[in-house]
């Protein structure tokens, strides 16, 4: 089942309820503010019909790459086709600003979000050791073409 969301640019006056998601990394959560006013972010929200946050993306994009930064749902949310529909809005915002290939970072257990990244097109190209704060390794995955699947 798909749930009806907007996804529209995040906003200053956002911080407080993207904070609220569970699963945001923590480095976002410290320097949410100040990511949500950078010109080398894309920040997505997605928003029920209600006006509740239930969504957040965030992406940086470098020249003619763009990186993942963060992506969380809200727990009620899940399983709704929601982080589909942010990555996928976040791919074409980033490749609307010339990142021709895109990366993330993510923790090796995470078996939702793998499962999401290579849905939509991302492959495991190499991993970082002890990449977290708490000595997880993260897995390096790359889309190379975020215009191909779309
Ligand atoms: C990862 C996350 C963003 C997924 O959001 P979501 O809205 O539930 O994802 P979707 O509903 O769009 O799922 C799309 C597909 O991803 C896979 N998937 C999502 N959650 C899954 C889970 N818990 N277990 C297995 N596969 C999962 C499935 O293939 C799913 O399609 P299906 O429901 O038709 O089977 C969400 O679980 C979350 O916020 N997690 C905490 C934060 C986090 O880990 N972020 C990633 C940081 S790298």
């Amino acid at each position: 089942m798909t749930v009806d969301v907007e996804v529209v640019a995040a906003e200053p006056h956002d911080a407080d309820a993207i904070r609220t998601l569970p699963g945001l990394g923590d480095s976002t959560r410290r320097l949410l503010d100040l990511d949500l006013v950078r010109d080398d972010r894309c920040c997505l929200v997605a928003c029920t019909g209600d006006g509740e946050l239930v969504g957040f993306a965030m992406g940086l994009v470098q020249l003619d790459e763009a990186h993942v930064l963060d992506l969380a749902v809200a727990t009620s949310h899940r399983r709704h086709g929601v982080g589909t529909v942010l990555l996928q809005a976040l791919l074409e915002q980033v490749r609307t600003r010339g990142a021709g290939a895109v990366t993330l970072e993510v923790r090796r257990s995470n078996d939702a979000a793998l499962a999401l990244y290579r849905r939509v097109g991302f492959a495991v190209e190499g991993e970082r050791p002890r990449y977290y704060p708490d000595g997880e390794d993260a897995l390096l995955m790359w889309r190379r073409d975020p215009g191909a699947r779309d």
